[in-house]
């Protein structure tokens, strides 16, 4: 299986213009590229960074599973953990997103952190459902610090969640760059990689998925 690339841009670039950019720079890799909402129309990227647990209705500044779906996104994070930090979203929370995601057929890329928040973030939801969930395993203290998880740590990781999600597609994601990313893929067992910060350098983004497409 080809692995699966998802580029997290956060609250970056500062402009229109530089979205742009940046994205016909990587276009080509044909990672799934999750831009701010506000350059979504522009870009028309297959991925977005967050969505509502509702389909429409008085909810100000939200955006819609429903909405994204129309628009022809595929996959949504959910659950991020500077969401989850910064927005105060609660397991709760996360478990009402995954499943009006699921419902309109989008394919949630579900970040988590412990093992005990799995359970509760996926609570209730049918096992057929539960299939179409991409997990990513995003340890706090490696997002953004430059300090990768360790490849025996993320190997054990990587068992401990396939004893609740048997055969999902299983992300690593936290200071994954051009030199770590075979590990997680090769040695730790991931199915693929989440990237923040290395995603809006262009040169460095197009060595990572080169280097693990052959
Ligand atoms: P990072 O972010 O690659 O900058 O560590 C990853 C993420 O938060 O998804």
């Amino acid at each position: 299986m080809k692995p699966f690339i998802v580029a997290n841009w956060k609250m970056n670039p500062i402009s229109l213009a530089k979205a742009k950019q940046l994205f016909n720079e990587i276009k080509k890799t044909k990672a799934i590229i999750c831009p701010p909402f506000v350059y979504l129309s522009a870009l028309r990227t297959s991925g977005a960074q967050d969505c509502f647990w509702e389909n429409q209705g008085a909810f100000t500044g939200e955006v819609s599973p429903k909405q994204l779906k129309d628009f022809g996104c595929k996959y949504v994070l959910i659950g991020h953990s500077e969401r989850r930090k910064y927005q105060g979203e609660t397991e709760e929370m996360i478990n009402k997103k995954l499943k009006a995601v699921l419902e309109v057929n989008l394919r949630p890329i579900l970040c988590i952190e412990k093992i005990s928040q799995i359970k509760r973030d996926i609570n209730g939801i049918s096992k057929e459902k539960l299939g179409k969930i991409i997990l990513a395993y995003e340890p706090v203290w490696a997002i953004g610090s430059g300090k990768a998880c360790g490849i025996s740590v993320a190997r054990k990781m990587n068992s401990a969640i396939r004893k609740i999600l048997k055969k999902n597609i299983l992300l690593y994601g936290g200071s994954v760059n051009s030199q770590n990313v075979k590990g997680f893929i090769k040695e730790a067992g991931f199915q693929g990689v989440l990237i923040g910060k290395a995603s809006l350098n262009a040169k460095e983004f197009i060595k990572i998925v080169e280097s693990i497409s052959n």
